[in-house]
Order: C-alpha cells, then structure tokens, then sequence
C-alpha cells in the first residue's frame, strides 16, 4: 500500500549526485576541510574494514542499521562529529553514554569497537574513532539497500564529553517542533534537516517508554493522545501495555522497520507517526509540506537526504592538529 522504495538504485543517478557532492569539498572550522582521500594512503583497506564490520553486524541483527545511523547523529548534535558519544565516563567527567537521551538505548559500540580493533591491526594510530561512526552510519544503510551518501573524511577526535550538553542539546521526542528546530538550527541545519532526518526513522524501533504518553495518559489527561490514529493505537497498546514495566518493550516506528522507504513520511502524514516528535511535523505548515511531497513524491527524497546527511557529518568537527586520534573508542589516551 503505497509504499515506494527510494530509487537511488538507478546506479547513474546515485553516480550523478555523488559525482557532484565529490566535487564540493565541505568547508570546515581553521580552514581545514573533510576530505575523500584523507586516509587513501595511510589506510586504504578503511572501507572495506568498515564496511566488512557493518555487514556482519548487520547480518546478525537488523535493527543495528538504524542503531548506526542514530550513534552518528547523537555523536554529531552534541558539539560536533567527535566520537564524544563513544567515551565511558572518568573521575573528571560524566559522559554522554548514561543520560536520559542515551543510556539504555543508545547501541552499537561494541560494533565500532571491533571495527576500531580491526583498523588498529593494519593502520595503527591513523583513524579516528569519529571518522569510524560516520562511514559505519554510511555502511549500515547501505546494508539495509538504502540510500547511499558520500562521507568526507579527516575528523578527529574529541577529548571530553559532557553530560549536560547532551541534554541541552539532544532534541527530545517531547519537545514542541520549534524548539527541536531551535536545536538544528543551533548547528547550523535547518527546519528542512528536521524532517529530511526524521526519515531515518524509516528504520528501527523506539523503546515503549516515549510512546506509553500518547496511548494512555497524553499531556495528563489520562486518556490516549486524541491525534494518533485510532487503529495504529490499538496495535501499540498491546505491545506497550499500561500496566507492568513494558518500557523497553519494542514499537516500530513504521510497518517496515528494517526497509529504507518512504512509509514513515505516508504514517507521519496519516496520522500514525510513531513518537510526538513524528507526529508534531505535521503541525507547522513548512515541515508538513515537506512530509506530504515525501510521501506522494518519494524520488525527491534521496537527493534531499543526501544533502542533509552531508551537512550533518560536518557539524562541529575537529580537524588538523584539534582533538587526538584515540586509541581506544572509549577513552582519550
Ligand atoms: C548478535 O546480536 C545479538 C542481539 O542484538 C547480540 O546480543 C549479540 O551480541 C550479537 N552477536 C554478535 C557476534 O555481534
């Protein structure tokens, strides 16, 4: 019913637009810029280690393509694509991991991890571990047949991480639309990365916790979020019962949770997005009219996500002689 799969497969069209992504290089802080052929010397077998790492997660658990995609896009919103997400908490700082955006549900460390492991083997102390997130966000789609986008190259990474700037600057599915677009626009993207990026939400679950709101006591009123359509709803009760501790329980947010297509923009549009921030891009006239040629025009989405993608990969990154080359995802060195 309706549901279209992106068509970035017609290989000349994703050769066109990489073509011409390939031709701009992304400008970035001291004047230094992510660059395709960063490691095409010191580590030339970086992609085929990635991409071999991805593949095997992958293969053994679907729904660790989106868990990928998600750990680059928490990595890049706090401060910048600088792998700070990945560090464990120390004596002199409480990390990102165990926050309220994070902990429990954050996923696939253990991936970059080995992957990390596997290029220290055959390129020691060369790539980082923001470099790492960033082309296994790339692999993980790819690996579930979705849309393909180029991934410059050369961060580096960071050498603390803040508890805090996650939940100041994490978008929360409870936030009103403007203030979720506050917080893009604070990184430079803008309301159109909101809902070009929502669409990763075309694979994966969300854990019971943030939808239980909407289906039994919305905004306190005791009763189910009165937007959400009413059969999608009765699906979600029995997965996200009231009573018992079904927080982690597991709700789609779409039907086809491990397909990279254009059902989430058809849900969000009928009335059957998954979380309140889902729901709330129907109710600002520019992001709803972007979610509507979404989903009756899938075809202009590839170009668009491949944009938004690109601008993402550059928020906040270190470059040059900022931040390390870490040896161990999980700790400065
Ligand atoms: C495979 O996936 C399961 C479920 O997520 C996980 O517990 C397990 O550690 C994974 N095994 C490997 C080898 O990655």
């Amino acid at each position: 019913m309706g549901k279209k799969i992106f068509p970035c497969f017609t290989i000349s069209l994703c050769f066109i637009v990489t073509l011409s992504l390939l031709m701009s290089k992304y400008p970035v802080s001291h004047g230094q810029s992510l660059d395709y052929n960063f490691y095409a010397r010191s580590c030339p077998n970086l992609l085929n280690i990635v991409r071999y790492g991805v593949m095997l997660a992958v293969r053994n658990d679907t729904r660790m393509a989106a868990s990928l995609l998600r750990l680059h896009f928490h990595d890049c919103i706090v401060d910048g694509c600088e792998a700070s997400v990945l560090l464990d908490d120390t004596d002199d700082f409480k990390g990102e991991k165990n926050t309220v955006a994070n902990g429990d549900s954050l996923r696939g460390y253990e991936v970059i991890d080995d992957i990390k492991a596997a290029i220290e083997r055959v390129c020691p102390a060369t790539v980082s571990c923001a470099d790492i997130v960033a082309l296994a966000a790339r692999e993980a789609v790819l690996a579930v047949r979705g849309i393909f986008w180029p991934v410059p190259l050369g961060r580096r990474d960071g050498t603390t991480a803040s508890q805090e700037a996650v939940n100041k600057q994490i978008p929360s599915p409870f936030e009103p639309l403007e203030k979720i677009i506050e917080k893009f626009t604070n990184k430079g993207l803008d309301f159109k990365d909101v809902v070009v990026l929502s669409g990763a939400h075309t694979l994966g679950y969300s854990r019971c916790l943030l939808v239980k709101g909407r289906l039994y006591n919305f905004r306190g009123s005791g009763k189910p979020d009165p937007a959400l359509d009413s059969s999608l709803r009765s699906n979600l009760q029995s997965m996200c019962p009231d009573a018992g501790s079904s927080d982690n329980n597991l709700a789609p947010f779409d039907r086809t949770p491990y397909t990279f297509d254009n059902v989430y923009y058809t849900s969000v549009r009928n009335n059957a997005g998954l979380l309140q921030s889902d729901h709330a891009l129907m109710g600002d006239p520019r992001t709803a009219a972007l979610v509507n040629r979404y989903s009756t025009n899938p075809s202009l989405y590839p170009s668009d996500f491949i944009a938004s993608m690109g601008k993402l990969g550059n928020v906040g990154v270190l470059t040059g002689q900022d931040g390390e080359i870490r040896q161990k995802c999980g700790s400065v060195n």
